[in-house]
Formats: C-alpha cells, structure tokens, sequence
C-alpha cells in the first residue's frame, strides 16, 4: 500500500529543473518577473501535451462509434455560466494575512496549536493606531517574536514609512491558548481576516461600446469546457443522429482566478482539460460511472502511469459538486502528495435540466424505441491535461549510476516516458560528421521518418554525449549510422543501423528498410 502522504520535494526541484533546462515548460512572461499560475510550453513540452491530447481523442473519439466531438469558444455567454449555477456559486473560501497580504485558501490551511498573543493598538509619541491583532507562537517560540511581528504589522499604518517599527508602544496584550486553529498564516503567525467567498471566474467585457454596467456586455473564460458541450447538446444530436447512450468530448482551455496557483503546473490559472460528456439514460448513470473510472484508470495505464501509482477516492456525501451524484477522483502519488488528476462524475441531469429552464427551449431527447421524452442523464470523465503531462513527466524522471566504456561510473538522467509520448521519437546519428556517406544516409532516414513522426538529428560531439542528451528528453530510440552500415567492416551489415533502446541501452542491428515499420509499432 502506497503512503499518500510521501513526499519528495528534492525530485520535484529536479524535475523542474530539467523542464525548464530542456525546454519543456517554462514559467510564462519570465523576462518581467513571471506571470503566477501561467506556463509556457516549450518545444519539447509542446510535442508532449500535443502526442497525449492526440492519443486521448483517438482513444475516446476517433475509435470509437458512440463519441463525437466538439470545439466550444472559450469566451462564454453570461447566461450560460448563471443557468449552471458558475456565476452565483464557483467560488473558495479565501482569506488574507493582515501583515503580509498574501490571499490563502481557508480550506487549506492546516490547523496549527500554540499560544495566541492578542493586541488591541500600538502608539508612538502623539500618534496611535487601535486595531486589534494577533500573533500565533507555536511551543518554543519566543515571546518577543509575537511583539517583533505586531510592531512589523501596526508600523504599516504609520505616516512616517521609514520609522522602525521597534520604536513602537504596543497596547492591551493579552495571551489565550489556541488548539486547531486556522486564524493564523502558518508562514509568520500573523492573525487572517475572516473567511469570504472569492469567484475563481474571470470576467470580461464585450464589444467597443461595452459599459461595465451593461450586463449583456459581460462575458467570463470558461472555467470548464463542460459547458458548450451541454449548450450544444440539441445541435449535435440533430446533425450528428446520434443516439442515447452517447458521448461528445471536447478538449480545451478553461481559467481559473485560482486563489493559490501551486505545485508548478498542477494548479494553474489557465490550463486545458480532456473532457467527455456521455448522455445516457437515467436508469443508468451509476453503471457508466464505474465502467468509466475503470476505462480511464486503464488509459492512464497505457501511457506510462503504474496502476499502483493510481488512486480512487470516493468522494463523500457533503464533499462532492452541487450537480454530482457521485464523483470517484482518479488520484496520483505526484512527488508533492496524491493529488487528484481527473474526476469521473455523475452529474445526473442537472446541467441540461438548468439550461432548459433559464432558456426556455426543449432540451429533451426522443426515444424512437420506446417513444419516450425525456431529458439525458450525463457522466463525465474529466481529466486534466497539463496535470497528466505533470504526472507523466514526474513519472518519467530517472537518475541512474552507469559505468561508461573507460569504466567510470556517472549518473544517467533519463525520462522513462512511453514513446507514444516521448517529444521526440528518434535520434539520428552519423557516427562521423565528417563522413560524407554516413551523413547523406543520416539526412535520408531522417527525411523518410520525419514524414510519420518527430525526430532530430545530432552530429555534434561524441556518440555517447548524444545519447545522453536524447535520455534526458525522453527519445526511446537513436539511430547511429556508422562503418558498418556502409559495408566497409562486414558486407553482410552494408544498409543496416545501429537502433539504441533508451531503457536498457541495448543496441542492436536494423535493416534501414525496417526501420520505419518497426518504429511506427514502437510507438502507437
Ligand atoms: N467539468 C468538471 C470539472 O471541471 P474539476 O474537478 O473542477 O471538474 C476537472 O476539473 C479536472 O481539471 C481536474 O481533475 C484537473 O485535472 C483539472 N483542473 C482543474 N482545475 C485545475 C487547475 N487550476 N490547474 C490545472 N488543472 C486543473
């Protein structure tokens, strides 16, 4: 049994270290100071996001008769996100620290126990200030840390802004022992405001002659691409005649105003969502709801997650969405905690039930069979993409001692990533820059691969470096052309290549002519 709770902060700094090293992600408007909650997928990480969204719609669309597909528009009708319930009720709670203003998440602080030193004002000559403060010590912690902190906290109301705030009076301290509290930041012990709810949405205007208080110039992003699939519901089930049990899936972006954007990308305010909205019956909703939560466990599977690695969390009555009826979270044991990845969800018929009331136009779906009207059920698995191209890349990440050909020992980085993901899928080499054959060869496989697949050839530096190179992106094969393949060693090896396995570091010999049959199997 896996522990939940491990962590190991030291491989994640290594991981983004690499990403942001090879270019897989980058932190977005870095020149100006970053912009918090945003990336930027660099040309490695573009490939990546891009094979598992590709895989992801051949998997839940292409290959399948009962699932259509759909591009909804990121900018959203007011009207729309009401009837959802996302304009009066996405929100969390949140509060701010009073010394350092940092917003937090209040579900997320973690209850702390110590000594509270309370304050009623501090003064300095003729001037004083009456707020009431407070400051949390944990056991050990000295007292005059709790007055250094206030002092910090009551000189932000003082005129002169270059006083030092231990020329400050404090007035009416008084102690109480706090257990479980969640009053304080864990970062400085400085008292929170109180609770509120914060609208994750990001709001816009539309049209040149939008005024803020014209309603129908509001628009919002969307925050999940759920929507437009429900909006669109009638349209696509009379173009498209399909019929019930069917899904439509969308993938996309959504944003979110996310009070705490954290662990790299996991918790971002734009990111991309792989989602599938499968109408059904509503005898049947709890049925497709577990036979999608094996569905999808199974796909992690298939591109490079251990099945042990997952984790399904039933969430509890209380706990789930207003619309869900039951919500299974698809968990990975990320190396920052077991943080959720996807939510398979029954959302009953709540959303086409909504938007048929606030639009008064028929949603309903007619049963040819058995002439019944009514209106769809819907599960939904919704998976999060830039969260699974996290999972995948943390997964990857390997260090490994190796003994090279002079017998000294170095330290592989390799990414294990399964080559249907994996940025690049070979490497090409000439063994010698300089042998005109060799390189001629070289730039004909690459020209013949390049037209299926993404590969990159390197004549730079001694083979081995390049291989290294390739293992730290994740490249499953390289291919070395080398004395051999032009049949100056053995004739009976003339046209054939070195290919090189990634993981084992294997080698063996291939005809050219079976090169691309070969690879294409490698890596669907
Ligand atoms: N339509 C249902 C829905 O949006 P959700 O649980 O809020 O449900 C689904 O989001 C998935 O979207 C999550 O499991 C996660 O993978 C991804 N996701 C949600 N918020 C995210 C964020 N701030 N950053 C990155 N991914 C996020």
């Amino acid at each position: 049994m896996a522990d939940k709770e491990y962590t190991d902060p030291e491989r994640m700094e290594k991981i983004v270290s690499l990403c942001k090293r090879r270019g897989f992600i980058y932190q977005s408007a870095e020149l100006y100071g970053g912009l918090n909650g945003c990336w930027d997928y660099g040309p490695l990480g573009v490939e990546v996001k891009r094979n598992l969204k590709d895989y992801w719609w051949r998997r839940n669309v292409q290959e399948r008769e009962d699932i259509v597909g759909l591009d909804g528009s990121i900018l959203t009708h007011q009207a729309v996100l009401t009837a959802s319930g996302h304009v009066g009720g996405f929100s969390d709670p949140m509060c701010d620290c009073l010394l350092s203003k940092a917003r937090l998440r209040a579900d997320q602080i973690e209850p702390q126990s110590g000594t509270a030193y309370h304050y009623s004002g501090a003064s300095e000559g003729e001037w004083t200030v009456e707020r009431r403060f407070a400051v949390l010590l944990r056991e050990g912690q000295n007292e005059n840390k709790a007055r250094k902190t206030a002092r910090q906290y009551y000189a932000q109301f003082h005129p002169n802004k270059s006083l030092s705030p231990k020329t400050l009076e404090l007035q009416g301290e008084t102690t109480s022992q706090e257990e479980n509290t969640t009053s304080f930041n864990p970062e400085n012990g400085s008292l929170l405001t109180e609770a509120r709810e914060f609208n994750l949405m990001f709001k816009t205007q539309m049209g040149a002659s939008s005024s803020e208080d014209d309603p129908n110039a509001v628009a919002y992003l969307r925050p999940e691409t759920a929507q437009s699939i429900f909006t669109q519901f009638k349209n696509v089930l009379d173009t498209s005649r399909m019929k019930v049990p069917f899904g439509i899936a969308q993938i996309g972006k959504a944003f979110r105003n996310e009070i705490n954007p954290r662990n790299f990308t996991f918790r971002s305010r734009e990111f991309e969502q792989m989602e599938i909205e499968y109408f059904c019956r509503p005898g049947d909703g709890l049925r497709l709801t577990d036979e999608w939560l094996e569905n999808r466990l199974s796909f992690y599977e298939d591109i490079g997650l251990p099945r042990e690695k997952l984790h399904v969390l039933d969430v509890p009555d209380g706990e789930r969405a207003h619309y869900s009826e039951k919500t299974y979270d698809i968990e990975f044991d990320f190396p920052f905690g077991c943080q959720e990845l996807e939510g398979v969800a029954y959302r009953t018929n709540y959303d086409l039930s909504k938007h048929q009331e606030h639009s008064g136009k028929p949603i309903e779906y007619f049963d040819e069979t058995t002439k019944e009207k009514f209106i769809p059920h819907v599960v939904e698995p919704s998976a999060g993409c830039d969260r699974t191209v996290l999972a995948l890349l943390c997964e990857a990440f390997d260090e490994e001692d190796v003994v090279d050909t002079k017998g000294k020992t170095e330290t592989r980085t390799v990414m294990r990533l399964n080559p249907k993901i994996a940025p690049i899928k070979a490497a090409i080499f000439p063994l010698l820059k300089k042998n005109e054959d060799q390189v001629r060869i070289s730039r004909e496989i690459q020209e013949e691969l390049g037209s299926f697949m993404h590969v990159f050839y390197d004549e730079t530096g001694a083979v081995g470096r390049r291989y290294r190179r390739q293992d730290e992106v994740g490249t499953p094969f390289c291919i070395t052309v080398d004395f051999e393949t032009l049949g100056e060693e053995d004739p009976e090896l003339k046209g054939t290549v070195t290919l090189r396995h990634r993981d084992s570091m294997e080698q063996e010999r291939v005809a050219i002519a079976d090169l691309l049959p070969r690879l294409l199997r490698e890596i669907r």
